[in-house]
């Protein structure tokens, strides 16, 4: 049995303790805001707090070195103040507001930590950096009055320090000048992806319902797609021409089952009601298999205007977040129907790591694949036979490299007449 210790909870201290009794393997439902994001998580209650970020959340940054509060490389922000990740178990931390290195700042507007401790080389092997980060945000938001020669007993807590400890000072010392009056608070906590419920784990909805409120059968919970405020991971623009009229693309755009069985590697699993749909995807890339689940949302069926609007959202039991804002639209031509396919999605957790023109590629092909099933389905009326396969990595790799022999080839043949 489990039963939560009393003196390392932040909440506690602040007089809200969550006293948890259950055992080891049993699943305990925790909601928590982590980088401005809700999530429900059914997680055994003897997950600690940097395994639920890591491993459930896709939120790798949080390093775990000792799993005994003495190195502090899992340092994150519990409810504003620092705490190791490691010596608290996640189902404590009920109603929490978590915020990890993640939350510190965006790829496209570092914090100003961030931006001091890459000025000063003070970015280490990235084990211990999310710790240092993590401490000195603590340190400067709480101490704002720390002075010179207080620092480095003030950041001793991280104990990694083996290449520049003295730049983590100077960048720490910068930092704390330029922002005499306070340092300016994370800059990437904002709602992101949010999923279902249906594997236990995961961004939740702020819809208002409570748990136990669920729609479906299965679990998955009808909701609004909150789309992320900023920029999109990926955006996709691709235009295609199908070979059959205008009026047939559209008979599988009615069939919502038809359609979904066009999809890459997708599955449609449940009807939610009020045009959402519940389901499965898989995708593939290098050796990571993803196999996501989660909700659609046809918010516009346009059949006069010519175009179709979707919102996804998905996520796998790695912690890898997706969401999409599909738009298709068509056009009837002389030879059938142009297609124009905009895409906006947004990657959060391992998926993420992929770079954004492997995650490109990966949508086109996606997409190349989608106009070929549809075609197909065009002219029969009929699902494509076989399942529309998630496209490979070896396809993905050598694609370029085909396409090269195919348009040497071409060139050959017409050079040969
Ligand atoms: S891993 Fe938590 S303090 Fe070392
Ligand atoms: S573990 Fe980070 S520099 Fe040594």
């Amino acid at each position: 049995m489990t039963t939560a210790p009393e003196t390392t909870d932040p909440l506690a201290q602040k007089g809200k303790p969550r006293p948890i009794k259950a055992g080891v393997d049993d699943l305990v439902e925790v909601r928590m805001t982590v980088n401005g994001t809700p999530a429900v998580l059914s997680l055994p209650a003897r997950v600690t707090l940097a395994d639920a970020l890591r491993d459930h959340l896709g939120l790798t940054g949080t390093h775990v070195g000792c799993e005994h509060g003495v190195c502090g490389m899992c340092t994150v922000l519990v409810d504003g103040q620092a705490a190791r990740a490691c010596l608290l178990f996640a189902v404590q931390l009920d109603g929490a507001d978590i915020v990890t290195v993640e939350g510190l700042g965006r790829p496209d507007d570092l914090h100003p930590l961030q931006e001091a401790f890459g000025r000063n080389h003070a970015l280490q092997c990235g084990f211990c950096t999310p710790g240092f980060l993590m401490s000195s945000y603590d340190l400067l938001s709480t101490k704002p009055e720390v002075t010179e020669d207080e620092l480095p007993e003030e950041l001793s807590g991280v104990i990694c320090r083996c290449t520049g400890y003295r730049n983590i000072l100077t960048a720490v010392r910068e930092t704390h000048e330029a922002h005499p009056d306070g340092i300016p608070a994370p800059g990437n906590c904002a709602h992101r992806a949010l999923v279902g419920r249906a594997t236990g784990q995961g961004g939740g909805s702020t819809d208002g319902r409570e748990a136990g409120e669920d729609t479906a059968a299965e679990g998955t919970r009808r909701i609004d797609i909150v789309l992320p405020d900023g920029d999109p991971t990926i955006a996709v623009d691709i235009e295609t021409e199908i070979g059959v009229p205008v009026d047939a693309v559209w008979r599988v755009f009615d069939d919502v089952h038809l359609l979904a069985r066009c999809l890459p590697g997708a599955e449609l699993t449940e009807d939610l009601g009020e045009d959402h749909y519940g389901g499965r995807a898989r995708v593939s890339v290098g050796p990571i298999k993803l196999s996501f689940k989660g909700v659609a949302h046809v918010v516009a069926h346009d059949r006069a205007g010519q175009r179709l609007r979707v919102l996804a959202q998905g996520q796998d039991t790695g912690g890898a977040q997706t969401q999409a804002d599909i738009v298709l639209r068509t056009e009837a031509t002389a030879t059938g129907t142009a297609m124009r396919a905009e895409a906006k999605v947004y990657l959060t957790g391992r998926i993420a790591q992929f770079g954004r023109a492997l995650a490109g590629d990966v949508s086109r092909r996606m997409f190349e694949q989608f106009a070929d099933a549809l075609r197909e389905a065009a002219t029969s009326g009929q699902a494509p036979s076989g399942p529309v396969k998630a496209p490979s990595a070896l396809k993905l790799l050598f694609a370029p490299l085909i396409d090269r022999i195919r348009t040497a080839l071409r060139r050959g043949r017409r050079t040969a007449r």
